[in-house]
């Protein structure tokens, strides 16, 4: 019997809809109980590149962008590109002060005059003088997002000639990777409304264009393929599975990969980490993916931790119910390091990055670990638990220190960790917390490249303070007040001198609404900046 009559034949049973559109890269996966899943990754957009003119550019429709260059409430819309004949396309539409420029704005025009293209499609930008890349990013998020209802399956996008060509290059093809993506993968009416390909329209011949173009493609690529796992429930996402997909990934990317397990993480006295991961019967995994690439420098090594918590209960300080189906994003951090590093391996910058996932559910059973046990990380300090449901600095707390272990030289790690940095930032803005200023700083500059958001918030000794136990080194928790602050402290002492960056994506991992640019859903947040970061690090 061929395999996949059998893979077949087990889809129709357990999945129909899988099997009824074709889903591309599906993988089957068993978690440790034994029951078999299909994990479903997204298709693949097709990217390329055009240097004839616009005008000659046979697609279902072709996108520009229309701003304003009025000052204050004036308006003074044009089309930002050279190319004449899509400005005389527009110029009737635009002349009747029918396009207002303002962002997100679509026009539609069909059968363009002096166009070969079938559609053009006008998306606002805003005003001109004020117009970024992160902007460029956004609308052809939009303009794919606009797109996909209405069933086409490929556009041509015409650079504005108002952003630099090579970065207008890639925020068009990350944006418009990213605008691809939908968490409909369970849907049984699923529409498989994808866009299949992406011409981008630009003159004059750059050489890097192409390599330009490859490379944001594997950067948006990797921020989805986050998005894929972030999105998987916790029935389809156990620790197993994941680590099991970041080898499947560690295997096509070409980098080495070990996956522990409890026996492992006990020996390795991981007592903080195996107090989470004693509750629950699905046994947990450490991940561990290395990048060391030929020629690059012994120092300095950097090491990406994240939390992966495939479920959040709470533990015996369990959760209410009410929105607690959320929590099977407890593993967004886990995922983005797992999705950097396979940028990493994609993109080869001559830097050494070791990716650290600290993968478990947190559960309530008889055998979990309670309020008042006092636990051992690994680095000797002891911890008395007062609440189970701060089970993210616990896991983190070891994968700092072996991270350490593991010759890194600068530490980022990224978690849901808080309520707090929600209510602290709200869904616009990641929480960053830093040990070293200069480490941060740079850090920070790559944030304008990415487009993502993000904020410093403190981190002094006075939250250390708050987390001190009575009988034991440290507690778990502190206190009611500045929580992301206090979670941050915590950690801290567990990156102890070694420059460190933690990353609180509580409030970002998962976009609450739907926007023109990007699903409702998972985020894919950090990626982007991390993959950025990784690839100047240890340059200067
Ligand atoms: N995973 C949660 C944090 C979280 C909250 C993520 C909301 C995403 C959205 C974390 O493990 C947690 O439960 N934190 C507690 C800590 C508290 C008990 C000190 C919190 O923030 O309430
Ligand atoms: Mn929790
Ligand atoms: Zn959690």
């Amino acid at each position: 019997m061929r395999p996949e009559s059998e893979y077949s034949r087990w889809v129709n049973r357990n999945a129909p809809h899988v099997a009824l559109f074709g889903l591309p890269q599906s993988t089957r996966l068993h978690d440790s109980l034994g029951t078999f899943h299909t994990v479903s990754s997204q298709k693949i957009m097709k990217t390329s590149l055009s240097l004839s003119p616009a005008a000659q550019t046979e697609t279902e429709c072709l996108v520009a962008v229309a701003l304003d260059r009025g000052e204050k409430d004036k308006t003074d819309v044009f089309v930002s590109t050279t190319d004449k004949a899509v400005q005389q396309a527009a110029a009737a539409l635009i002349s009747a002060g029918d396009v207002s420029g303002k962002n997100f704005e679509t026009h539609w025009l069909h059968n363009p005059s002096g166009l070969k293209a079938k559609r053009l499609l006008l998306v606002g930008g805003g005003k001109s003088a004020k117009f970024t890349a992160a902007d460029l990013r956004k609308l052809a998020g939009a303009a794919v997002r606009a797109l996909k209802p209405r069933k086409l399956r490929s556009l041509a996008f015409v650079l504005p000639d108002a952003i630099p060509a090579e970065d207008a290059l890639r925020a068009v093809v990350e944006g418009s990777i990213v605008g691809d993506f939908d968490p409909d993968t369970y849907k049984s009416d699923r529409k498989d409304q994808r866009v299949e390909s992406l011409t981008v329209v630009t003159s004059g011949d750059q050489s890097n264009f192409q390599r330009a173009l490859d490379e944001a493609h594997t950067v948006a690529e990797s921020q989805n393929f986050t998005r894929g796992l972030v999105n998987e429930p916790s029935n389809r996402m156990t620790p197993t599975i994941l680590a099991q997909r970041a080898q499947e990934m560690c295997k096509e990317a070409g980098l080495k990969c070990e996956v522990y397990g409890a026996d492992k993480i006990k020996e390795l006295k991981m007592g903080a980490f195996w107090g989470v991961a004693q509750g629950s019967d699905e046994p947990p995994a450490l991940i561990i993916m290395r990048y060391e690439p030929a020629g690059a420098p012994e120092k300095p090594v950097l090491g990406l931790v994240g939390k992966g918590i495939t479920f959040d209960t709470g533990g015996i300080s369990i959760k209410p119910a009410d929105g607690m189906e959320k929590m099977k994003y407890d593993m967004a951090g886990g995922a983005t390091m797992i999705g950097v590093m396979r940028a990493i391996a994609m993109l080869k910058p001559k830097v050494k990055v070791i990716g650290i996932v600290c993968a478990t559910e947190n559960m309530p059973s008889g055998k979990a670990q309670k309020p008042g046990d006092i636990q051992t990380a690994m680095s000797g300090k002891t911890i008395e638990i007062i609440n189970t449901d701060a089970e993210g600095r616990l896991v983190l707390a070891d994968g700092l220190c072996y991270a350490r272990q593991l010759g890194c030289t600068h530490l980022i790690d990224a978690a849901t960790l808080t309520g707090a940095v929600v209510v602290a930032l709200g869904y616009a803005n990641v929480g960053v917390f830093s040990n070293d200023d200069s480490f941060y700083q740079e850090f920070a500059s790559t944030l304008a490249k990415s487009g993502e958001n993000m904020w410093r918030l403190p981190v002094n000794d006075e939250y250390l303070d708050m987390t001190r136990s009575q009988i034991a080194d440290l507690m778990n928790t502190g206190g009611r007040w500045g929580g992301a602050s206090t979670a941050a402290a915590f950690l801290r002492e567990f990156a102890e001198t070694t420059p460190w960056i933690h990353l609180d994506i509580a409030g970002t991992a998962w976009m609450e609404d739907n926007k023109p640019w990007i699903a409702k859903g998972p985020s894919g947040i950090a990626v982007r900046s991390l993959i950025e970061f990784a690839r100047g690090f240890g340059k200067s």
